[in-house]
């Protein structure tokens, strides 16, 4: 365990009022939901199509019975609970500290955990609506159902999550450019970075104090003040809030 890097962590944690953390599926593992571009991650995982493209619009236009398969085989995971680096976030909030989670994630874990400001660039599976009057939907809708769900009005029915090829909402992306440029110390956990424009965000920031804690390298390492190459649960426990 890397024990200066969790000493500074802890000192510029103890320092400041103004904390964002900024994360993705790799906060979520330990809680055994898997990542995508690990070894062992949803991307790597044999399907009839590339996974990556199931999770696009046009796939789901085009062939929306395929897209629920892996929907309710590989996105609705039963059980999961939020761990150590979910439970850490929520606390950190609770004293003042932190001031929001920007999550790419879509498994609604930081609010199980007590997170109150939390921002969801990619949407949450928790939610659904209809595709054509927007009619909202409890997640049992999709997860409980066979085939294709459907609204009174005979639109599908839709998760609330991000694909491939849509737009994320304007309003989350502009209140994170504004809380991550004014924040005093950015912590990003658990992502590859590897998917604009949510990891474009990195760039807003203004201040000295980045913390990256990812197992795997990103291509932001050298731009961050401080990298952990750990498990966050691990990580996260031993911050001291
Ligand atoms: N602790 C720390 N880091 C971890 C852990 C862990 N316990 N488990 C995995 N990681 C790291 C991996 O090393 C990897 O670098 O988390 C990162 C997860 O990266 P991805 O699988 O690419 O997930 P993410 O960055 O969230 O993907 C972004 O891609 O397909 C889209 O919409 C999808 O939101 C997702 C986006």
């Amino acid at each position: 365990m890397d024990i200066e890097g969790i000493r500074k962590l802890n000192d510029w944690v103890r320092e400041s009022d103004n904390i964002v953390f900024f994360g993705g599926a790799g906060v979520s593992t330990e809680s055994g939901i898997p990542d995508f571009r690990s070894v062992d991650g949803l991307y790597h995982q044999k399907w009839k199509y590339p996974p990556e493209q199931i999770l696009s619009h046009s796939f789901f236009e085009r062939n929306p019975e395929e897209y629920y398969r892996f929907h309710r085989e590989k996105l609705v995971i039963e059980g999961v609970k939020p761990n150590r680096a979910h439970l850490k976030l929520a606390e950190l909030e609770q004293a003042g500290k932190l001031r929001a989670v920007i999550t790419q994630n879509i498994d609604g874990l930081h609010q199980e955990a007590g997170s109150k400001k939390v921002l969801e660039l990619h949407g949450s599976i928790l939610r659904a609506y209809c595709s054509r009057c927007r009619k909202p939907y409890p997640q049992e809708v999709i997860n409980h159902g066979e085939g294709v769900p459907r609204c009174s009005c005979g639109g599908v029915i839709r998760p609330d999550i991000v694909l491939y090829e849509e737009p994320l909402d304007q309003d989350i992306m502009e209140e994170s450019v504004r809380l991550i440029r004014n924040a005093e110390v950015l912590i990003i956990g658990g992502t590859s970075l590897n998917v604009y424009p949510a990891a474009g965000l990195i760039r807003y920031y203004r201040g000295s104090r980045l913390v990256l804690v990812n197992l795997g390298e990103t291509p932001y390492d050298s731009y961050a003040d401080l990298v952990i190459h750990e498990k966050i649960g691990e990580v996260f426990s031993q911050i001291t809030v």
